[in-house]
């Protein structure tokens, strides 16, 4: 008995990436080579500030800290979109107290690495903050004036306390005094990009944070 031929063999035609287990082979190589493109020109352009461990490492101790000063309390945290996502998602699984969540967003920053000077509310909170114990998330403390304004705003709508978070502060480049409660990192004058932070909207999900070159 002849058994039919499958579709692949039909007429001995057959491309060698069709076969599948050879195509699987191919798409593989062709990732692993992608992936290690993309590594040395990552490595050509960035340089690693703060590897995962130590960002990570410094997140328990931000948030086991947070944890103590309100025990016994719920926070409302307020998450600066889009920067402060990641931190915020990391930190609020590490807190050992009741939270709830509410997120603004405010643009101050152009497409690059330059600011426009300007803040303008593109995503107000959808909660009150009458009487809450508040706490702003932010990714990094630039010039200050973003968080000098946010926290003006927020103090307006009258909550129980207001705090701010920042996991990185650039002391060195304040135009406006303004200091946050909890501070993960101070870093030098770089612009720095991956764990939520950008450049053009790129290298959010690096899961370090790298100084651009
Ligand atoms: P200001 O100057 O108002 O700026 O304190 C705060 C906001 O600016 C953004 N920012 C950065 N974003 N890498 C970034 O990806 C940086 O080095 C950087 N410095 C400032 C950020 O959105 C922050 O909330
Ligand atoms: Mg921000």
């Amino acid at each position: 008995m002849v058994w039919p031929k499958s579709q692949t063999q039909v007429g001995n035609h057959v491309h060698p990436l069709l076969r599948p287990h050879d195509l699987r082979l191919t798409v593989f190589s062709t990732f692993a080579f992608t992936t290690h493109c993309k590594k040395i020109i990552l490595s050509m352009i960035m340089k690693l500030l703060l590897s995962e461990k130590r960002i990570q490492q410094r997140v328990g101790f931000l948030a086991r800290r947070i944890s103590r000063d309100f025990l016994g309390r719920e926070i409302l945290m307020v998450g600066v979109l889009k920067g402060a996502f990641i931190f915020m998602a990391d930190l609020v699984r590490k807190l050992k107290i009741p939270v709830r969540l509410d997120f603004v967003r405010l643009a101050s920053y152009g497409d690059g690495t330059c600011s426009s000077g300007k803040i303008q509310f593109t995503k107000d909170l959808e909660c009150s903050l009458r009487g809450k114990d508040v706490l702003i998330v932010e990714d990094i403390i630039d010039t200050g004036v973003t968080l000098q304004y946010l926290y003006r705003c927020l103090k307006a709508r009258r909550p129980g306390s207001l705090a701010v978070v920042t996991l990185l502060d650039k002391p060195s480049r304040r135009k406006v005094s303004f200091q946050a409660d909890y501070i993960g990192f101070q870093i030098p004058d770089h612009f720095v990009v991956g764990y939520g932070l950008d450049c053009a909207e790129e290298y959010r999900n690096l899961r370090g944070i790298y100084i651009v070159k």
